[in-house]
């Protein structure tokens, strides 16, 4: 484990350390009392990796705040959590400090030299491994630039001391968890063309000690420079030198100029909370308001339905149909092209398509449009003693990205070109559809489907919550909310429930968690009324969440499907 070497107030850190401290870990909730309860106050993170979550708790003991410590936790899991922590990737913040609710887009770009059919071959298919694997699927990375802009302006604590855990991490290794062995295992066949992938992971033993050194110098780098140390200078210059051997379209110039998007997040009011989640590119935050909005005009449908009930899958998958139909032929970066939001929020257009849905049948599948789905990506959640929060999601995509490790910086790049559509209107390898709006173009952010998102009640954090799972993402955050706020389920109630999912494409397909699987005689049912129902093809979700009760303490809980741990803790009222 890394040796924090943070400055700050280590006797704060000390009193901490003697107060009751409940640790939930794999959604298990371990109280230990420590000491007398002083005038304190509680702070919280979930997050997807043990080492990771050690780290953050560290930096809440020191007195850094929630943006202090996504930044040591975020640089932690590039090291210990390779398949979908990252620096050569991008994400989104949502973040409520001094009572401002906010979103940081640190989405990656489309490179220069990128272009609308860049993925077609002669013929004009579309050659759906390059936008996956290998050198031409990188965009240019946004993480270093979205956790530099987040702490210049929000921390507090010294940024080369928050990035210090993980460089011990990584100059000193971490013990390999079968887990990412397995990880790599899973994605070695896809990932073998790429040689640097299988040169870096292909020798992991478990229970051995991963040491990288030329990723502990990058993130020296980056810890003397700031995102400088990232996007000039050597890293820079091995990036683009790392390109050059693949035909890759990232160079210096797509390096010095990325920028990071602050944006006003897509907040809205909804039974007494205030709903703080993703605007554009993301389809997530449009998407949650969608479903709640369409469910209210559905209201007398739903009435007294049981959850994960037949009826009310079919009448989610219902909303959910329209939800992915304007996802895929509106959507895209609203900085390039036109996306009638306004429109797609538009309560009367939105009764209007409540109206359209079939309370006792199937309605028939407009179009040919699916939704991709891609696997992995990570989420952390946030809340420091003073009441800011942190809502995170980045990724490299699928996992391990690109599969493509920069040679002499020790670190993976994305492939998050994949999220465009290679071909408007056009199937891709995996039937993916898209539409003009998400066509590639030269700095153009890709849509997303990733849903950091915050509640906020009486200005106070309610809530914060996110998931991975591509195309899965917020149809999952919608039915966490969904389980504790409609249906009062605990936060571990919330997180235990299977997950159902339905996306227009594959026609009339439902799916569902598959180690929670539906009970069968609700999948019976939904046969009977015409739909496939399948497990669905991963395990999706891993929701970090934290949660404010009723009486004010707080609930974490990682998804006990994954290896995530959680904690509450209680600090003095000064930090
Ligand atoms: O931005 C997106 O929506 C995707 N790149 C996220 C990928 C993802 O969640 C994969 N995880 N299973």
């Amino acid at each position: 484990m890394a040796i924090l070497n943070l400055k700050g107030p280590n006797q704060k850190s000390m009193i901490a350390g003697a107060l009751r401290v409940r640790v939930a870990i794999l959604g298990l909730l371990l109280t230990c009392s420590q000491g007398p309860a002083l005038q304190a106050q509680e702070a919280a993170i979930a997050s997807p990796e043990p080492h990771a979550t050690e780290i953050g708790l560290a930096v809440l003991r020191e007195g850094g705040n929630a943006v202090d410590v996504a930044t040591a936790v975020a640089f932690a899991l590039a090291v210990t959590f390779p398949d979908a922590g990252n620096i050569g990737g991008g994400g989104f913040m949502t973040l409520y400090f001094d009572d401002e609710p906010m979103f940081l887009d640190y989405r990656e770009v489309a490179p220069a030299a990128a272009f609308r059919d860049m993925y077609l071959d002669e013929t004009g298919t579309v050659d759906s491994d390059a936008s996956l694997t290998g050198h031409r699927a990188v965009g240019v990375p946004g993480t270093v630039a979205g956790l530099w802009a987040a702490h210049r302006r929000y921390g507090k604590l010294d940024w080369p001391s928050l990035l210090e855990p993980a460089i011990a991490l990584a100059a000193n290794g971490f013990v390999v968890p079968q887990t990412l062995l397995d990880e790599i295992d899973y994605e070695s066949e896809r990932l073998k063309s790429t040689k640097s992938f299988l040169n870096y992971f292909g020798e992991l033993k478990a229970g051995e000690r991963f040491i990288q050194p030329e990723l502990a110098n990058t993130l020296r780098r980056i810890a003397e420079q700031g995102a400088r140390g990232f996007y000039t200078g050597e890293t820079a210059r091995l990036i683009a030198a790392e390109m050059q051997r693949g035909n890759g379209l990232v160079t210096e110039a797509d390096l010095a100029s990325y920028k990071v998007r602050w944006r006003a997040p897509l907040s809205f009011p909804w039974r007494g909370y205030q709903i703080v989640t993703a605007p554009l590119p993301s389809s997530g935050g449009l998407a949650i308001f969608q479903y709640l909005q369409m469910k209210e005009f559905l209201r007398d449908d739903f009435s007294g339905l049981e959850h994960n009930s037949p009826q009310y899958i079919h009448l989610k998958a219902e909303i959910e149909k329209r939800i992915f139909e304007d996802r895929a032929s509106f959507l895209g970066d609203a900085d390039f092209v036109d996306v009638p939001v306004d429109r797609l929020m538009d309560m009367e257009r939105l009764a209007q398509r409540a109206a359209t849905v079939e309370v006792s049948s199937i309605s028939p599948t407009p179009s040919s449009k699916s939704v991709r789905e891609p696997i992995h990506t990570t989420h952390f959640s946030i809340l420091d003693s003073q009441g800011n929060a942190v809502s995170n999601t980045y990724t490299l995509n699928t996992s391990f990205g690109s599969g493509v490790v920069v040679g002499g910086a020790g670190f993976l790049l994305n492939n998050e070109m994949d999220d465009f559509s290679a071909a408007p209107n056009e199937p891709n390898y995996y039937g993916v559809v898209g539409d003009e709006a998400n066509a590639i173009a030269p700095g153009k952010r890709m849509l997303s489907s990733m849903s950091p998102t915050l509640l906020l009640r009486d200005d106070k954090l309610a809530m914060a919550l996110g998931a991975m799972g591509g195309s899965t993402i917020f149809t999952t955050v919608y039915q966490m909310i969904s389980n504790m706020l409609e249906f009062g389920m605990s936060a571990q109630d919330a997180q235990a429930a299977t997950r159902v999912h339905h996306q227009l494409l594959p026609k009339d397909l439902i799916t569902y968690s598959p180690t929670t699987p539906l009970a069968p005689g609700t999948i019976d049912a939904l046969r009977e009324r015409g739909y496939r129902v399948e497990p669905h093809s991963y395990e999706y979700g891993n929701v970090q969440l934290i949660v404010r009760e009723n009486d004010g303490s707080l609930t974490a809980v990682s998804d006990p499907r994954f290896g995530g741990t959680s904690a509450v803790i209680t600090l003095p009222d000064d930090q």
